[in-house]
């Protein structure tokens, strides 16, 4: 971190969480909380709370949580200095200048003056689609079925005949080469000197989440080759941590994201009025996409080309999406070769149709694989049931795979013992035998026992960071080593410290914290559900339980770690047992 400590809590603290957040999100007040819709998840009833007392915010939908600076990371992809330098200007407060590093400084220069050239780029090419010199470039869009308002709201636009035309252009506007270079837009030649990346092409920018222009797509209007051509990545863009069409379809308000390959695709879709529509740019899907959709949704419908390059893509994709916590679905376009040319087809009506009669991902698989077989014959068939039951195998839970197993001796007509067996010997033979190979997994019942221990040790943190009065008795009786992992340990150190000093402030504890990963889960230490419990007596109840439940681990712990030689250690754990034993010794009382 580039400023002292000091400063960035100075511009955390004034910067009350709930009027930033106000600035993008509806709240209502609720209790002693504000309430509204998640901004990073799709939903309809709000579980996005803001704590003005803690200064923190958490979405109980979708874990996202955090402070103020976090909010402004997630939300506007700031890194940590952008966000500290956007709240700094708004609270007045001054941040010597030195302070960055210098290549922190150029950096973020540089990407601030990489995202104008773009934005002078994209209106640029905007201005010649509607000028004289570009009406064929109009003509072809509009016959491709766009209208204005759609070609106006993606900003589509028209880089011209002329060679070095943009270049001119941004540099009368002083931008210098290196940077316009840096942007991906211009090529640079010994022989021909400098002249424009994109030459006679209608322009798709392309933009972030945050509507920033980061980069392009030209396409050609006729059949030349290459028939798209893409920007470079840049500092500014990261094709496998962006979506073409994201920044609409996040606030689509649907449960799912239909994923296509083509920019025609997503803006067809969209005028049609499927604004929830995205396209990977370009590239195959990547778990970086994987885990950008998982923001936003948690089922996706792959609209994908009917030829064989698109349904090799959709097979790709169906595993790395799962991976990532998302299931797929898969949407057939045949007889067209993709969404847009359906839509123009059939209509949005048909394509509704579609969605709803679009297969699993899994299914979809295996059809595809079917063509590999004689399907009509005996053996065909089984050599096809035992590849299907090696693909079964993959799914780890064993409800799921029993489920897909019974799904899949449905549709081909055998019997489901049959093939759970059949599932099992692939398991033995890929020597993937569940119980030898797998690593380590924690058993249902064990899992359910550390996932307990997390969630009273939560509770804790919760509750100690909301309520001094309940801090000021744990005190007495729990100290930061009786929480058992490494993260819930340092905050809860922290939280001790402040506690200690006379100032308990959850919020700037993640101060502590730079990675957006750490600050969720940190944010939802602090925000753990607790019941709602109308009388003290079932507060002090509950609180006791989970104070006792949160020791009795500890102490398990610390025994298994202990030195058998170690008898101080061991006289300790005993009397810790023994009061646990004693309820009236470590029972805590509220008010
Ligand atoms: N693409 C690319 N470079 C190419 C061809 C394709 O980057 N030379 C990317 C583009 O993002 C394109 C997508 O792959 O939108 C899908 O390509 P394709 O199916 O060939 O084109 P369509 O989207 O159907 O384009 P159009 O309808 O304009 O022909
Ligand atoms: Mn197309």
């Amino acid at each position: 971190m580039y400023y002292p400590d000091e400063l960035v809590e100075e511009v955390r603290m004034k910067n009350d969480i709930v009027d930033v957040i106000s600035g993008y999100v509806k709240l209502t007040k609720k209790g002693s909380s504000y309430f509204g819709l998640c901004p990073f998840h799709n939903e309809k009833s709000p579980s996005f709370s803001v704590s003005r007392q803690k200064q923190m915010y958490y979405c109980f939908g979708c874990g996202a949580g955090g402070n103020v600076f976090t909010f402004l990371m997630e939300y506007e992809n700031y890194s940590f200095l952008e966000a500290l330098k956007f709240l700094a200007d708004r609270a007045g407060v001054e941040l010597p200048a030195q302070e960055y590093s210098k290549e922190a400084r150029q950096r973020a220069d540089t990407k601030a003056i990489l995202l104008e050239i773009n934005k002078m780029a994209a209106r640029y090419f905007y201005a010649q689609l509607k000028s004289t010199g570009g009406r064929h470039a109009l003509t072809y869009l509009t016959e491709r079925g766009l209208c204005n308002d759609t070609i106006k709201s993606f900003g589509l636009g028209y880089s011209n005949k002329y060679s070095n035309d943009l270049y001119q252009y941004l540099k009368s506007r002083g931008y210098k080469d290196e940077y316009i270079a840096q942007a991906g837009l211009i090529s640079v030649d010994e022989k021909q000197g400098v002249y424009d990346k994109f030459w006679n092409r209608v322009m798709f920018p392309i933009m972030d989440v945050n509507n920033r222009v980061i980069g392009f797509g030209g396409r050609v209007m006729g059949d030349a080759k290459p028939k798209y051509l893409n920007s470079p990545e840049t500092l500014i863009f990261d094709k496998g941590r962006n979506l073409y069409g994201l920044n609409r379809a996040r606030t689509s308000r649907k449960s799912y994201f239909l994923i296509c390959e083509g920019y025609m695709d997503v803006i067809s879709l969209h005028q049609a009025g499927f604004t929830n529509a995205v396209a990977s740019l370009g590239t195959a899907l990547t778990a970086g996409h994987a885990s950008l959709i998982k923001r936003y949704v948690n089922e996706v419908y792959l609209t994908y080309d009917s030829d064989d390059a698109g349904t090799k893509a959709a097979l790709r994709a169906i595993p790395i999406l799962r991976e990532a916590g998302i299931s797929a679905k898969v949407i057939r376009m045949e007889p067209y070769k993709d969404p847009d040319e359906f839509i123009k087809g059939l209509g949005a009506e048909a394509f509704e149709e579609r969605i709803g009669k679009s297969g699993n991902g899994f299914m979809f698989s295996l059809e595809i694989l079917e063509r590999d077989y004689d399907m009509a014959s005996p053996e065909g068939r089984t050599a096809f049931m035992r590849e299907a039951a090696g693909k079964l195998n993959e799914f780890e839970e064993e409800i799921e795979r029993n489920n897909y197993i019974e799904a899949v001796a449905d549709k081909y007509r055998v019997g489901y013992e049959d093939l759970k067996k059949l599932v099992g010997k692939a398991a033995v033979q890929s020597g993937l035998a569940r119980p030898v190979q797998r690593p380590r997994v924690l058993k249902g019942q064990e899992k359910e026992k550390e996932d307990g221990i997390r969630k009273a040790q939560k509770i804790l943190l919760t509750w100690m960071a909301s309520d001094e009065a309940v801090f000021a008795r744990l005190y007495q009786v729990l100290a930061p080593e009786d929480f058992s992992e490494g993260l819930y340990r340092t905050v809860a150190g922290l939280l001790y410290e402040q506690y200690e000093n006379h100032r308990l402030n959850p919020a700037a504890i993640m101060n502590h914290f730079t990675d957006e990963e750490e600050h969720r889960e940190v944010a939802g230490l602090f925000h753990t559900r607790i019941r709602e419990l109308s009388t003290a007596k079932e507060q002090e109840k509950a609180l006791n339980e989970t104070l006792i439940r949160v020791k009795k681990h500890s102490i398990e712990e610390a025994a298994k770690k202990l030195d058998v030689t170690d008898i101080a250690g061991l006289q300790k754990l005993m009397t810790a047992k023994r009061e646990l034993e004693n309820p009236g010794k470590l029972h805590i009382s509220i008010n």
